[in-house]
């Protein structure tokens, strides 16, 4: 439990741009009922000084949401890679530390490009092809049980986490990693998506689908519980059946 009376501390991981080398600033700020990681951050705004009393410029961060459905405010906060919006400060131990995830490039402090992640989106096709804009009439039905399923993946907020755990994913291995897989296999199950299925299989095989290890680190990692090595079992037989499929034509 957090002593109101005192101040936070906590360490920042800080960076001042993408060339530049990283180092730490230890900040203390006065608490208040209910902080998260978003509040102790943004009080580097309202008192820019670190414990050694000298100027600090505030640290830069993404957010938007504030309620873990965006997935920009993703960090590492005491060694695990988590959501700062539902970090609070009274569950954490202290002093605090705070640092950007270490698989992607940072670009300022915690800011980190992710932009690789939905790169990998858009080589899976992870959408459901439309041929127009006029009315379409009614979608086809799925089964309720499918329905469950498919929910559990759509809630993926492209955040990260399952990336920064993976022991196979690098920011250019190759490997497409969890986040992917699960989001094709979402969009291969739904009977729109079908259409683009083999092109989104074909997408997986080429982009590593089978540097997975199994070591479902992925999994323990999602704020979403999101099934990922599921997705990525059913991935694997998907992928097989297109290949059994393509010598047969070939
Ligand atoms: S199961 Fe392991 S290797 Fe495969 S994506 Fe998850 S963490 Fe990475
Ligand atoms: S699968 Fe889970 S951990 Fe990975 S990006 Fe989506 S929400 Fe984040
Ligand atoms: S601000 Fe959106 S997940 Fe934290």
């Amino acid at each position: 439990m957090t002593n109101k009376t005192e101040g936070i501390k906590f360490k920042v991981k800080r960076q001042d741009c993408p060339e530049s080398k990283s180092y730490n600033q230890e900040f203390e700020v006065p608490y208040e009922h209910g902080m998260n990681v978003i509040s102790l951050l943004m009080a580097t705004r309202q008192f820019p000084k670190d414990t050694q009393g000298k100027d600090a410029t505030p640290v830069s961060f993404e957010s938007a949401c504030l309620e873990e459905v965006c997935g920009s405010c993703t960090m590492v906060i005491n060694g695990k890679v988590q959501q700062a919006c539902t970090a609070l400060v009274d569950n954490l131990s202290h002093p605090i530390s705070i640092a950007p995830m270490t698989k992607f490039p940072v670009q300022r402090d915690l800011m980190v490009d992710r932009s690789n992640m939905f790169e990998a989106l858009k080589k899976v096709k992870a959408w459901i092809q439309v041929d127009g804009v006029y009315d379409l009439g009614e979608g086809p039905r799925v089964d309720p049980s499918i329905q469950e399923e498919n929910y559990s993946l759509s809630r993926c907020m492209t955040c990260g986490c399952c990336l920064e755990a993976c022991p196979q994913w690098t920011n250019d291995n190759g490997f497409i990693g969890a986040q992917a897989i699960s989001q094709a296999v979402l969009f291969n199950s739904h009977p729109n998506g079908q259409s683009t299925k083999d092109e989104r299989t074909s997408a997986l095989i080429e982009n590593g689908l089978n540097n997975c290890g199994n070591a479902q680190e992925c999994v323990k990692a999602c704020p979403k519980d999101i099934p990922l090595t599921d997705s990525i079992a059913r991935a694997n037989k998907e992928a097989t059946a297109f290949s059994i499929q393509s010598l047969l034509r070939n």
